[in-house]
């Protein structure tokens, strides 16, 4: 792999070679710490983040890479200036060996890609996609639940702007057996084309008007915020469907709870102590499964 901008370019075999890649990192991350010596990326980000660009930093930094970075490139960067990201692209490949990326264009990253001589990794796209949140979310499926196909996930929030849910819906349309059950707001539901995929992928998918309309023993919730920052003021009048400790009572003790994070209300800080809530676990779970990726893509090459 020499680009990752869409989950759309993995495979089964790939997400299970880097989740498998994830976990020996995880086990000896001595052995790994190395391996990108003599070598630097850059992260350029135009949008707000903290796990994605510092994961991705310390992934760097501990596979013994070094980054140049600009974690609000949008004002400090000579994007400011009105200069393209193809332009920036294009200068920022003379300093760096990769560049990471994150854009409210859509198409940032596959325009990054069409004058990059180095790698490019999308950090997000828009309310478009964010692939390696997907690739860390089904490592953590398969760390917590021990595999993927046969899981149902109850995804909830805003499905509609949130970029982490395409790209996971693309990733769980590779596997055998899964069901989505979708809970949201009418006018923050997954586009057309997801509900497409979905189905010629034999994904079964299923819109709930409640969390009664969920079996109990759903395998995952994968709760979502409402991306206000999308759309405007609309924002204020969306129904949520937050996560309670009174909600989670009715589920089952093996109905892990995942969020990619920032949360606002969605998920209430009690169920923090829930064994079942599996949130903080996952953004550390991003380190590994972005070490892995760094190491395809930058050392194997
Ligand atoms: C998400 C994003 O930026 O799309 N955050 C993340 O990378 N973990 C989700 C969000 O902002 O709601």
């Amino acid at each position: 792999m020499r680009h990752l901008i869409s989950a759309d370019q993995l495979e089964r075999e790939d997400i299970e070679r880097l989740c498998d890649m994830a976990d020996k990192i995880r086990e000896n991350p001595q052995k790994f710490s190395k391996i990108l010596s003599g070598k630097i990326v850059a992260t350029l980000f135009y949008e707000p983040s903290t796990r994605t660009r510092l994961s991705f930093e310390s992934a760097i930094m501990r596979l013994g890479g070094r980054i140049i970075s600009t974690e609000n490139a949008s004002e400090n960067s000579s994007g400011k200036k009105g200069e393209t990201v193809s332009d920036t692209i294009r200068i920022v490949q003379s300093y760096a060996d990769a560049i990471v990326i994150r854009h409210s264009d859509e198409n940032s990253a596959e325009n990054a890609v069409k004058v990059a001589e180095v790698p490019i990794i999308n950090a997000g796209s828009g309310k478009n996609e964010h692939p390696t949140q997907a690739l860390l979310d089904i490592y953590t499926f398969r760390s917590s639940k021990g595999h993927i196909d046969g899981l149902s996930v109850a995804m909830l929030g805003d499905l509609m702007y949130g970029r982490t849910s395409h790209s996971l819906v693309k990733l769980l349309g590779l596997y055998d057996d899964i069901t989505i059950y979708e809970l949201s707001d009418e006018r923050l539901r997954l586009p057309e084309e997801y509900v497409t995929l979905m189905k010629s992928k034999g994904v079964k998918h299923v819109r709930c008007g409640s969390f009664d309309d969920i079996p109990r023993d759903v395998d995952v919730f994968y709760q979502t915020r409402v991306q206000k920052e999308r759309m405007g003021e609309q924002a204020d009048k969306l129904r949520t469907f937050d996560l309670t400790t009174s909600i989670m009572n009715k589920f089952s003790d093996d109905s892990i709870i995942m969020h990619p994070l920032p949360r606002n209300d969605e998920i209430s800080i009690e169920l923090d102590e829930d064994k079942r809530a599996m949130f903080f676990e996952q953004a550390k779970n991003g380190l590994y499964a972005r070490m892995a990726l760094l190491y395809e893509i930058l050392f194997l090459g």
